[in-house]
């Protein structure tokens, strides 16, 4: 029987308490499925700042690097917010970012039946929503040097390889391929040159490797509207690092919130799942925050350890859980973080044969 290493990063704010929630589904996959996961917590951001004044010790890195797989539940937070440099928090998760190597971070957005009318958005609109934004995680200007601050002028670089452009390329082209043939480069290259470079990579890679799948180009300002007005065009979203943040933020108005929007790191050693949502310092505590990112980025997880089936009934339960109400506050519910992962279980194997 597989065991699988499992480093469970939980964070700052909200990120313990959707994290318990990932970790029951994980050990309850494990349970009705042929496997054993062993999870091992480890500290990241503020609190390990707090405890090892740095907010990525080696250890969690270590720890990191000889999983199976990373989870993480969100760093950062106002009273880390005045750090600067290497002991910022969200420091610690690009490092991590880095050191795993997932230049691919997958933030698939769909829209069930039941969340139709939680979104700000006409119903009309966002029916039918299903779609993949296809980040590039490790490059870009969140890494592009020269980096500076005097105090009197600043700057940051955004930087693409071609190398770079074309494996994040072919990744999202063979997911396309896998779904419904159709990728959206998003790119500013009206104005700017690593853009230029960026889409004319994705051009060729398009006509020498990918011509069966169907390419279109948008602009990123052009991007966000046409996300907002008719989301349903839409297959995979293929785009650089800052504005794969942007909008997959955005796309969290589609189903009513970011807080149920997962996302997986891939194309590195080691895979990395974590929510997109961050610590929401302005709900911390309360125990209403929605655990869905958490718990689907659990799914992204088993999946890609090869637990498929694991995978597809905690996604299950995931969607009976919405459609039998059990919704939390930022989706319109009243619904708790336990009670939103209480009854995720209950409904995820309930058609497992040794559940009948
Ligand atoms: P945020 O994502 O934490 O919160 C934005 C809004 O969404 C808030 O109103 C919050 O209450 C709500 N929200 C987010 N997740 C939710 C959930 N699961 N359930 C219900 N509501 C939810 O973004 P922010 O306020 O801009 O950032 C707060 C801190 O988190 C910052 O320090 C930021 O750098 C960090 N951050 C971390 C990550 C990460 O760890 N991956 C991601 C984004 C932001
Ligand atoms: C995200 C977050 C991070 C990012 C921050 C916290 C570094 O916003 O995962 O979307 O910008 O990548
Ligand atoms: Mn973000």
């Amino acid at each position: 029987m597989p065991c699988y290493q499992i480093a469970i990063l939980p964070g700052d704010g909200i990120g313990p308490e959707v994290t318990r929630e990932a970790e029951r589904v994980i050990l309850a996959a494990a349970q009705n499925f042929d496997f054993e996961v062993n999870l091992e917590h480890w500290p990241i951001g503020g609190t390990a700042l707090d405890q090892f004044d740095t907010p990525f010790p080696d250890t969690t890195r270590d720890a990191c690097l000889a999983a199976d797989a990373v989870f993480l539940g969100a760093l950062g937070g106002p009273k880390w917010d005045h750090e600067t440099g290497s002991r910022r928090c969200e420091a610690a998760l690009l490092s991590l970012r880095k050191a795993l190597g997932g230049f691919a971070n997958l933030r698939p957005v769909i829209v069930p039946h039941s969340l139709v009318n939680s979104s700000p958005l006409r119903s009309d609109r966002v029916i039918d929503t299903d779609l993949l934004i296809v980040r590039e995680l490790t490059g870009g200007i969140y890494f592009g040097i020269p980096r500076s601050n005097t105090q009197e002028i600043a700057s940051n670089t955004m930087t693409y390889s071609r190398s770079e452009i074309e494996r994040i390329a072919r990744l999202a082209f063979n997911l396309a391929r896998q779904r419904k043939g159709h990728l959206t480069s998003v790119d500013k290259a009206n104005v700017l040159e690593v853009s230029q470079l960026w889409r004319s990579v994705v051009t060729e890679i398009h006509q020498l490797e990918f011509s069966d799948v169907e390419l279109e180009h948008l602009y990123i300002d052009n991007a966000a509207i046409q996300l907002i007005l008719r989301p349903s065009q839409f297959d995979v979203l293929l785009t650089g690092n800052l504005f794969g943040d942007i909008l997959s933020d955005l796309a969290g108005t589609l189903p009513g919130s970011l807080g149920i929007l997962p996302s997986a790191s891939m194309g590195g050693k080691i895979g990395l799942f974590e929510p997109i949502h961050g610590s929401a310092p302005d709900i911390v505590g309360k125990g209403y925050a929605n655990p869905g990112g958490a718990i689907l980025s659990a799914t992204m997880l088993l999946d890609t350890l090869g637990q498929t089936e694991a995978g597809a009934c905690i996604k299950h339960g995931v969607v009976r859980t919405l459609d039998t109400g059990v919704i939390t506050r930022d989706l319109g519910g009243t619904a708790s973080t336990t009670e939103f992962g209480n009854s995720v279980l209950r409904h995820a194997f309930e058609f497992l044969p040794s559940a009948v």
